[in-house]
């Protein structure tokens, strides 16, 4: 068997969460290959929300394994939280989930160094979500991180205590004053002390060897679905860098992220939204500052699920889209929130940019003036939540799905019309 991939193709919060719990059932396994607790993936069923940031979004199908794979980083507090969280609501994570022995931990001062950084980045501050993404990736790369399988040496405190104090180091070299810093509504002391009994509490969860687990369950014929945070736009080689986060959020990120040769990769689904949003700094050439921006961040309710930051809105943009499609692979497009645009007369996609005198189809991830071309397409002014089947849909959106078509040369596989798992049109 294969790895079947899942991914965002914009800048994050395409809805991966929600299709990955739909897709759950069909899967043995479902594995987080990159990032952190800066995603926040949102199901819905039953009248009930979940907002999750590092467990997998299976674990609401009990018959589905959850993994949390070695490119993923951790932040014990954090991931205690939720699992807690999950219990309060009647779910055990613990009997459907495992995590890698080599995923690196975040500890409490990655998270006061991402507020050093940040801070003095002044006005070009990168809008992170202050996790310590940043600086947790940038100590596993510098060879002198910590992963979960030291939770379990005997030096594991020597460790923590060494690196802290680097950390330290490192702020003060900044002006950065540790007092003024909270995190999750406590003091830096008072996290550390949560932080530490929260790995002692996360030892019940199983630890292993995740590469030798996910191809041998793909030996026995299982199947598994990786799940992709933040969005393709956000990679760090790829994307708008440095406006980026920290892994490599596309296709590339799941061979080195779960241990899957690249002839072990299967289908490759690319989530995108019907429109673009964005949160934090950074060029995002077909954001709209007038009332339709606004209308798309009221319906479509785009305040951020991990930091409850307003996004910014925009069109629907074919070069970033044919952009992400190209280094993906995507075989299967899934298109996600177009019934936010249910209300508009008509709907406008970019489909090149104007610079100074030429115009391209390139995506720009970098270029700050890069002025969107934009195509009118006519609105289907009509519910589309009403629809179980996809010929049940208005013919005029089923055209916007053919000019999707057309355009990337792709076929769009799910739709999604509503946040409900339920509001799901497979093709
Ligand atoms: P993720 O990070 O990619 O999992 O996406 P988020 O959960 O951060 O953001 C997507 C938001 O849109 C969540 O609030 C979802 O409940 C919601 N959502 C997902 N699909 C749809 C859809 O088709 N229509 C509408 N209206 N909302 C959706
Ligand atoms: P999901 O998985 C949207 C953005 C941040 C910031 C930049 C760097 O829910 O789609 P970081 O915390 O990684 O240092 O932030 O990346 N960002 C996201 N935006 N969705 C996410 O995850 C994001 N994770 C990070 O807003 O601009
Ligand atoms: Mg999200």
């Amino acid at each position: 068997m294969k790895v079947d991939l899942l991914l965002g193709l914009q800048w994050g919060d395409e809805g991966k969460g929600k299709i990955v719990d739909v897709l759950a059932p069909k899967y043995d396994i479902i594995a987080r290959f990159q990032g952190g607790p800066n995603a926040g993936h949102t199901i819905e069923f039953d009248g009930k929300k979940f907002v999750l940031h590092l467990i997998p979004s299976g674990i609401f199908d009990p018959k589905t394994e959850n993994i949390i794979g070695n490119g993923v980083i951790i932040d014990p507090y954090i991931l205690m939280g939720e699992i807690n969280g999950l219990r309060a609501k009647g779910i055990d994570p613990a009997k459907n989930m495992m995590i890698s022995k080599k995923a690196h931990l975040i500890l409490p001062t990655h998270r006061m160094l991402d507020a050093a950084y940040e801070q003095s980045k002044g006005k070009n501050k990168i809008g992170s979500t202050l996790k310590g993404i940043g600086p947790t990736y940038t100590d596993k790369v510098a060879r002198i991180g910590m992963r979960t399988m030291d939770m379990f040496a005997d030096d594991f405190k020597k460790k923590y205590v060494a690196l802290r104090q680097k950390h330290m180091d490192i702020a003060k070299s900044y002006g950065f004053d540790p007092s003024t810093l909270m995190l999750d509504k406590m003091p830096l002391q008072a996290y550390e002390e949560a932080w530490m009994n929260a790995v002692e509490e996360l030892k019940e969860i199983p630890f292993i060897d995740s590469e030798y687990y996910i191809n041998e369950a793909l030996a026995e014929g299982k199947k598994v679905l990786a799940e992709g945070a933040q969005g393709t736009l956000l990679d760090v080689d790829f994307g708008s860098y440095p406006f980026v986060t920290s892994s490599n959020t596309t296709a590339a990120g799941l061979c080195s992220g779960l241990g899957i040769a690249p002839s072990k990769v299967g289908r490759v689904f690319g989530i995108v939204k019907a429109y673009c949003t964005r949160v934090g700094s950074g060029p995002f050439p077909t954001e709209l500052f007038d009332d339709d921006g606004q209308k798309l961040r009221d319906v479509g309710h785009e305040y951020g699920s991990t930091t409850g930051r307003p996004r910014r809105c925009g069109w629907l943009d074919m070069p970033a889209l044919n952009y992400s499609v190209m280094l993906n692979g995507v075989t299967d497009l899934i298109i996600t929130k177009p019934d936010v645009l249910n209300d508009f007369d008509d709907v406008k996609v970019c489909t090149s940019y104007k610079l100074e005198d030429i115009e391209t189809k390139q995506f720009q991830p970098c270029n700050n003036n890069a002025v969107p071309v934009l195509t009118n397409i006519k609105g289907w002014k009509s519910d589309l939540g009403k629809a179980d089947e996809y010929e049940e849909l208005p013919y005029a959106f089923q055209e916007y799905i053919r000019f999707i078509e057309e355009q990337t040369k792709v076929k769009v596989s799910i739709v999604s019309v509503g946040p409900d798992r339920s509001e799901t049109i497979v093709r």
